[in-house]
């Protein structure tokens, strides 16, 4: 009989993707399981997010996190010492409420979240099974279909072009492996078309090439390019993913688009993207307007919600209540889930359970700040998600994910079930699924 009580939790400060401090927490139980996770970190961050807690001061501009490792082993680790690993749920309100803030400033949402996540791994280690199976039990999963980052850009690339994330998506693959295997193919066609182009300069925060681009609408025509010349039709077989990540570049309904040199109002902006929509085999926007525009995600989601999936990110933060209202709305008809934003793993989970009940399309992702962790890669599958966003197709801590996934697929067999088309839950995408 395995004993999952809780023996000892210990925090540490490891490096992220970005080489800024970031927190490793590592849970023992008293059978022996043990469990680790690391905490990620955005960049372009919601305002309802979960708060990271960083030192401040000169050392490593500000970045450090010794308090929050601080908040692991000087007052989490005791709070849960002898607590049931598996009672996930327990572990995650006792986590709320000794930090006893709103957004987890106290303790830190980097403290927190890397310990709900270990938890979970030693709960999972604990009963002998990988971690999707523990979050499955019996109920049936569907391999996530990726969302992959071809070029970087927003607060990922220095600003360098607006939009912050262009990504291709493969429903008509026949398994994740061959998603990855086609996604594989478009970005070295990419990347023969930027080489060929003299814009060759490298990556992005997230692995994508660097949008060394004259306008915002240059990279979505290489994409498309790319798409062909991988030998793929648009559309049909591969579609764009776009994150607008809007909040970056305005507020209040007045957005600036400083690599094309152009401000627009909320109005503008929509008729833009759906232009965009019309020309280019656009299957996914995420938060095409800023997070306090409220009116303007009613609007673009009116306008354009049957043609394509459009996620809240910063818009709905991984915030159950949130997500009920715009369920309630019809604001979005998507939900982006980054466990951080949440601060716990339950409450990520509610988040994604509020989509499922909405019939939204549910979307596990990184941030754009990660490292060798995969939780989320297990997450996406335990939880059946139906999508997996992790960033681009290169560097290792996007790697780790997709490769985790590629196990999970591979351990399954026969009975894999890869999502595509499936995933997608918007008004028009059984037309899509029809094509041929
Ligand atoms: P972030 O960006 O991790 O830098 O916040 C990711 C996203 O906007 O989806
Ligand atoms: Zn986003």
């Amino acid at each position: 009989m395995s004993d999952a009580r809780i023996a000892k939790l210990q925090g540490r400060r490891v490096w992220d993707s970005r080489g800024r401090p970031t927190v490793e927490v590592e849970v023992h139980l008293a059978d022996g399981a043990i469990g680790r996770a690391i905490a990620p970190a955005g960049a372009s961050t919601g305002q309802g997010e979960a708060l990271d807690l960083r030192d401040g001061g000169s050392r490593f501009g500000g970045l450090d996190v010794q308090g929050a490792v601080g908040s692991v082993n000087d007052e989490i680790a005791p709070a849960l010492t002898g607590h049931d690993a598996v009672d996930q749920e327990t572990v995650d309100r006792l986590l709320v409420d000794l930090d006893g803030t709103s957004d987890r400033s106290r303790l830190g949402g980097n403290a927190i979240v890397a310990t709900s996540m270990a938890v979970l791994h030693a709960a999972a280690a604990s009963a002998g099974v990988p971690l999707w199976r523990h979050l499955a039990g019996d109920r049936p999963v569907r391999i996530p279909l990726p969302e992959i980052q071809i070029f970087g850009g927003g607060a990922h690339a220095d600003r360098r072009v607006d939009v912050q994330d262009f990504m291709v998506m493969c429903p008509a693959a026949g398994s994740f492996s061959d998603a990855l295997d086609w996604t594989a193919e478009i970005y070295r066609a990419a990347g023969s078309l930027m080489r060929a182009a003299g814009k060759a300069q490298g990556v992005a925060d997230e692995g994508g090439f660097w949008p060394a681009f004259d306008s915002n609408e240059e990279a979505l025509e290489t994409l498309t390019r790319a798409i062909e010349t991988a030998g793929f039709t648009p559309s049909t077989e591969v579609g764009i993913s776009l994150d607008v990540a809007a909040s970056q570049f305005g507020s209040g309904g007045r957005y600036t688009l400083a690599l094309d040199d152009r401000t627009l109002d909320t109005e503008a902006l929509i008729d833009m993207l759906g232009d965009w929509i019309e020309q280019y085999p656009i299957l996914s926007v995420e938060d095409p307007v800023g997070e306090d525009d409220h009116d303007g995600m009613l609007e673009f989601t009116r306008r354009h919600g049957r043609r394509c999936q459009v996620i809240g990110d910063d818009y709905l933060v991984t915030n159950a209540k949130r997500v009920e209202a715009a369920a309630c709305n019809g604001s979005v008809n998507a939900v982006l889930v980054k466990p951080n934003q949440a601060g716990t793993i339950t409450e990520a989970f509610e988040a994604l359970r509020a989509g499922k009940e909405a019939g939204f399309g549910t979307i596990v992702s990184a941030r754009s700040g990660e490292t060798e962790d995969i939780t989320i890669a297990h997450l996406s599958v335990g939880w059946d998600a139906g999508q997996l966003k992790v960033g681009s197709f290169t560097r290792s801590e996007r790697m780790a994910k997709w490769n985790e996934v590629l196990r999970i697929e591979e351990s399954l067999g026969a009975s894999a079930e890869f999502s595509g088309w499936s995933s997608f839950t918007f008004a028009g995408s059984d037309a899509l699924t029809a094509e041929p």
